[in-house]
């Protein structure tokens, strides 16, 4: 990828998380996460969902002490710090805004985790490229990335992750065929200047391509419906500090981008999946075991 194509990435996730930092805590669950939670109970609360999304991430990656985790665009922080603090691994976030890695280091020393976790602002594009690690998650991430560089982005996570490691994708889908609506116009203009969204299948297809083996695919829709009307209401119900922050024409067009997706993933229009993978060929072992009864064990 260009240098001038990750400048353009870089203006495009400012456009979107240089909002500010106040302004997403008004909405979002104490631990920050802006991806789909998962509701183990189907009418459970957002805070208890988003912490289940984060260990059911840390499960399926099947995390042990003293390994180390890539958290690529890890946002504020939420997964690398649970990792570190719930499973012993030495955890690295990297993120695109500036504002989400100073909110994250801070909280990292807030909570005493800086000898095992740290978050840096970058592209994860310019890690060193000697960088291995044993497991690595990308959660919202791919719907950044732009579909045609698919097979770079899928390349260079494989280059990082060492043998015997696992990678969990979680991200958002589209159906069948892309094409531009005046939804995703709005959502282009307004929103994510730089989201694009592919099929299931052309994911995974990119993913074949690249070398990776998927072990295991998961739908989340409804859960990710749940999860756009939960930040809706909650916005909702701290508008009138919300105009005060960011005022009214960007807390209309939030409340109008988190109501649409929620639609949009209750109609089947888009879709989350979480795909498991790990390198083909991998012949070390790793650590996924036969069944999937250890995610569910407590
Ligand atoms: C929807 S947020 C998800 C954040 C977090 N993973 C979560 O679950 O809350 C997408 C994140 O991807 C990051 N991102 C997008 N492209 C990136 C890149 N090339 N390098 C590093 N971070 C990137 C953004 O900065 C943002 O933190």
């Amino acid at each position: 990828m260009s240098a001038r194509a990750t400048g353009r990435d870089a203006a495009a996730i400012a456009h979107h998380y240089d909002v500010g930092n106040d302004f997403y805590a008004l909405f979002l669950d104490p631990l920050m996460v802006y991806t789909c939670a998962y509701y183990r109970d189907p009418d459970g609360k957002l805070e208890q969902a988003q912490a289940d999304k984060l260990d059911l991430v840390c499960r399926k990656l099947r995390l042990a002490p003293g390994e180390t985790l890539l958290d690529i665009g890890c946002g504020w922080g939420g997964l690398s710090m649970w990792a570190a603090r719930h499973y012993g691994v030495r955890a690295h976030g990297v993120t695109l805004s500036r504002a989400q890695a100073e909110w994250a280091a801070a909280r990292i020393a807030e909570d005493g985790l800086g000898d095992r976790c740290r978050v840096e602002h970058g592209d994860f594009r310019d890690l060193a490229p000697g960088a291995r690690y044993d497991k690595i998650a990308a959660v919202g991430v791919i719907e950044h990335v732009g579909i045609g560089n698919y097979p770079a982005f899928f390349g260079r996570v494989s280059q990082m992750l060492n043998d015997g490691g696992l990678y969990l994708n979680h991200g958002i889908t589209h159906e069948f065929h892309w094409r531009r609506t005046s939804q995703t116009e709005f959502l282009y203009r307004h929103v994510f200047p730089n989201g694009d969204l592919a099929g299931l299948t052309e994911t995974l297809t990119e993913m074949e391509r690249a070398r990776w083996e998927i072990l295991d695919v998961e739908g989340l829709r409804l859960h990710y419906a749940r999860t756009c009307r939960q930040w809706v209401e909650r916005l909702r119900a701290r508008a009138d500090e919300a105009r005060a922050l960011v005022g009214e024409r960007i807390y209309r067009t939030w409340l109008l981008y988190l109501t649409c997706s929620a639609v949009s993933f209750e109609s089947g229009a888009i879709g989350l999946y979480q795909v498991l993978l790990r390198k083909q060929g991998d012949t070390t072992g790793g650590a996924v075991p036969g069944t999937r009864e250890d995610l569910y064990a407590r």
